[in-house]
């Protein structure tokens, strides 16, 4: 007997999953018993990449999320409606959900899980962070028994490409969105990746199975690239940093485990890192834990192949447990969601970091010193203070502090621009 999938979507991702389910030779036998029954589309008329039974092929995605004889749906074509309410639709039919939205899921996991906990069906979501990579499942199983500290994500490829060629060619950001543009790597509307949105979504993601809470996605402080100029990169890289859109959550205290601190932002990170290797549309994610230490995952974060991949991986684990026990009376906790309570987000102001800083000013004597004196009156230390030139006749001065509460930098900001020597703070960036 096979099992039947209801696929919605057959775009990218959509025809990467179907072209892999069609094509089991060589693959896991389990694929030899999984069959495409129905796939949902927005136009029957637009030309596909491969070639289905007219019959198979409907507008009707309402029809599918009910059809009797499906076992699991597949969503596959996106955006927050009508995409939730068909998940929801389905698991009230009974069907197990494989999805790669993350958008979704950060948003509407409460209510999803809730609902698929209720149904006993499981709602799978591999592909949604980290494309072909995985991680997901390494986080819900493999490193289960792990009190896990801190995850840093490089989750969005668009953004990792861009800041690559900004620092390899040292063309500004808008000359390199356009050229992403034109290549297929970044959208038309850049909001959701170059201001850090995709990646917020998917640390909320990670979070959520990393620290056992849910998390409202509002709680994510959230930071993009477009303030990133080539200037900081050239002076990142001569201090021995790479600029990188981080994706982090963490517990900054063992003494209080429940709470954290979850973010997105660019951030310097040291070259010997191995973060700062991470060039391209590839994506890394690093998980630090009690007993493992360090792991990272690293690929491929998009893409129709990888990240069906990982879709096909997902509709496997359910196909394989369907396989062995028949019904999902008791759902697998390594597999379901297991916890309900929010997680306790705090406050960037209380967040403990190292800050570089780059000012213009006026050239007259004693500039450094009112800087110091002011970062002091605050109790924010400065690791180095670095005259890098002249821009218009203003003299560049470039800082990197150590470990500061932020709240207390920025209080020292706010004072250190209204010195009259003091001409603009052209940017501002946290250190790892
Ligand atoms: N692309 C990637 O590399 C990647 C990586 C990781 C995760 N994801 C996630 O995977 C999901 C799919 O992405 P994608 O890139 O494959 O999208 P896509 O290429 O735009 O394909 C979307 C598909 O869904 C169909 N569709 C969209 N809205 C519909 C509606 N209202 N009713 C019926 N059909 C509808 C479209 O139909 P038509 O073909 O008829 O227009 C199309 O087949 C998204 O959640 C995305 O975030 C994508």
């Amino acid at each position: 007997m096979a099992f039947k999938i209801g696929l919605l979507g057959l775009g990218t991702v959509g025809t990467g999953t179907a072209e892999i389910l069609l094509s089991p030779s060589g693959r896991h036998p389990l694929l030899q018993e999984i069959q495409i029954k129905r796939v949902g589309v927005r136009s029957l008329n637009k030309s596909r990449k491969i070639e289905l039974p007219p019959e198979m092929m409907t507008t009707e995605l309402e029809a599918i999320v009910s059809d009797r004889e499906i076992d699991i749906v597949v969503e596959l074509i996106g955006g927050l409606e009508p995409a939730r309410s068909l998940i929801l639709k389905a698991i009230a039919a009974g069907k197990h959900v494989v999805t790669a939205n993350k958008a979704v899921i950060a948003r509407y996991g409460d209510e999803i899980y809730t609902a698929a906990s209720a149904a006993k069906v499981y709602v799978l979501f591999e592909a949604a962070v980290g494309g072909g990579i995985p991680a997901i499942e390494p986080l819900k199983q493999s490193l289960g028994a792990n009190r896990i500290q801190r995850v840093i994500g490089i989750v969005n490829g668009t953004t990792n490409y861009i800041l690559t060629q900004m620092a390899a060619g040292g063309a500004d950001f808008e000359e390199v969105l356009a050229e992403a543009q034109k290549l297929g790597y970044a959208e038309a509307d850049p909001t959701t990746d170059v201001d850090g949105l995709d990646a917020a979504d998917k640390i909320a993601i990670l979070t959520s199975l990393a620290f056992g809470r849910r998390l409202n996605i509002e709680d994510v402080h959230c930071e993009g690239i477009r303030q990133v100029s080539t200037a900081d990169i050239n002076y990142a890289e001569k201090l021995g940093f790479a600029i990188k859109l981080l994706a982090i959550s963490q517990r900054p205290s063992s003494d209080e485990p429940d709470k954290l601190q979850v973010r997105v932002h660019p951030t310097l990170v040291p070259k010997t890192h191995p973060l700062a290797s991470i060039n391209g549309v590839n994506n890394a994610i690093l998980v630090e834990g009690e007993p493992i230490g360090q792991v990272m995952f690293f690929g491929p974060g998009a893409g129709a192949g990888p990240t069906a991949s990982a879709v096909v991986s997902d509709i496997m684990n359910i196909v394989g447990v369907l396989k062995s026990s028949g019904k999902t009376e008791t759902l697998d906790p390594l597999l379901s969601c297991s916890h309900q309570d929010y997680a306790n987000v705090i406050p960037i102001e209380e967040l403990g970091t190292r800050f570089y800083a780059r000012f213009l000013t006026r050239d007259i004597p004693g500039v450094i010193g009112h800087l110091g004196t002011c970062f002091g009156k605050h109790q924010v230390s400065l690791e180095s203070v670095v005259q890098i030139g002249f821009v218009r006749e203003l003299a560049e001065i470039v800082v990197v502090t150590h470990d500061v509460r932020e709240g207390n930098f920025r209080q020292a900001i706010e004072e250190i621009s209204g010195l009259d020597a003091i001409d603009s703070i052209p940017s501002i960036l946290r250190v790892l």
